[in-house]
């Protein structure tokens, strides 16, 4: 199968396209390897990519239209995963205008390509975020979903509605993954797991917010790419009792673990890791951010027959084995 992956240098697209990649499809990566983080930890991704004759590297922004057509026309793909994306609840405060050029007009332009292409299937990455003041948990994606609490939030629920659009007018058969806090290996450096084991490596403070009463539905990338690649092969239909459309081949899965997890319990799964104890900075909650997000995953069990099973501890270890493999000698 060809696959037209976006977001190859980031987090999750460079485990979704090495796990197509080891399962021997052709993979074409797009990424504009933009400096939101460590830019040599996004070459890194695609320099382990590159050993694969079958992946193809893209470097571009999605805002390029032109750029965008011809890489989707050269790699003429079957299905298209779009990862690419302005990501991060608290940078959107910050600077809300790298929300709206990314995700609203970067998204738009993958709806173009992917109508123009034909696909078969597109699939697009939304966020547990878009559950924003909801109450009522596990978070089930039937649900309303119309209280987003930060910009980042409100444009992924646009991609999804812009995207419902575009499955509706022009029948592009197109999955929404809602995912939630994804760990691991290669794991982001604005992400807590990483920000934690590189502050407590380092005998730094560490920041927990509201005083460390918040969970996560922790989900490990391990999982979530095995999730996706099964979700590739069942494009949706319209009308089918698994969809969240009466009027379009359109489906929204959340893929979480379904499990939440306190945050001084991680904090402790990764001193236990690392045998050491963390110098802890309470601090109150952060603007825009929730206490807790708990995902239904039933859906996601339903279609695929698979559930996300890595445990906190087993995750932890595996990123904080690959931190030390990859930072060892640089950071001492
Ligand atoms: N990691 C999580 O916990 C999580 C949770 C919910 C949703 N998501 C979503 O999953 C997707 C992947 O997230 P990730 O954690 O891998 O993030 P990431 O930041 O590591 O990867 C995103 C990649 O997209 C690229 N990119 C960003 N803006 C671009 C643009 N305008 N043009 C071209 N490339 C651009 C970046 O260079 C980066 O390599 C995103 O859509 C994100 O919103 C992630």
């Amino acid at each position: 199968m060809r696959v037209f992956v976006t977001g190859t240098a980031g987090f999750i697209g460079f485990h979704l396209a090495r796990h197509l990649l080891e399962l021997g499809h052709r993979v074409d990566g797009f990424d504009g390897l933009t400096p939101y983080y460590d830019v040599t930890l996004k070459e890194a991704r695609h320099a382990e990519l590159r050993q694969f004759e079958r992946f193809r590297a893209h470097i571009a922004m999605l805002e390029d239209m032109e750029a965008l057509t011809r890489a989707v026309e050269t790699a003429e793909p079957e299905v298209i995963v779009h990862l690419a994306a302005q990501a991060g609840v608290r940078y959107s405060l910050e600077n809300p205008r790298a929300y709206i050029d990314a995700n609203l007009v970067g998204g738009f332009n993958i709806l173009e390509v992917a109508r123009a292409q034909g696909v078969r299937h597109l699939l697009m990455a939304s966020t547990s975020s878009v559950y924003g003041g909801n109450e009522h948990m596990p978070f089930l994606e039937s649900e309303r979903a119309d209280f987003p609490l930060t910009l980042y939030a409100a444009t992924k629920k646009a991609n999804e509605a812009m995207a419902h659009s575009y499955a509706h007018l022009w029948r592009i058969p197109t999955t929404i993954f809602r995912f939630f806090t994804v760990y691991g290996p290669w794991g982001r450096p604005d992400m807590a797991l990483f920000k934690f084991v590189d502050a407590i490596e380092k005998e730094k403070p560490i920041d927990i917010y509201n005083h460390g009463k918040m969970q996560r539905d922790f989900t490990y990338v391990g999982d979530l790419v095995d999730a996706i690649q099964r979700l590739v092969d069942l494009p949706p239909e319209i009308g089918a009792d698994d969809s969240v459309s009466p009027v379009a081949p359109f489906r929204i899965v959340n893929i979480g673990r379904g499990e939440p997890v306190g945050l001084l319990d991680f904090v402790e799964a990764i001193e236990r890791k690392l045998g050491r104890r963390a110098i802890r900075n309470y601090l109150e909650m952060q603007k825009g951010d929730v206490p807790s997000t708990f995902a239904d995953c039933s859906l996601l069990e339903r279609l695929t027959g698979y559930r996300p099973h890595t445990s906190v501890e087993e995750g932890v270890a595996a990123f904080v084995d690959w931190y030390r493999g990859y930072y060892g000698s640089a950071r001492g």
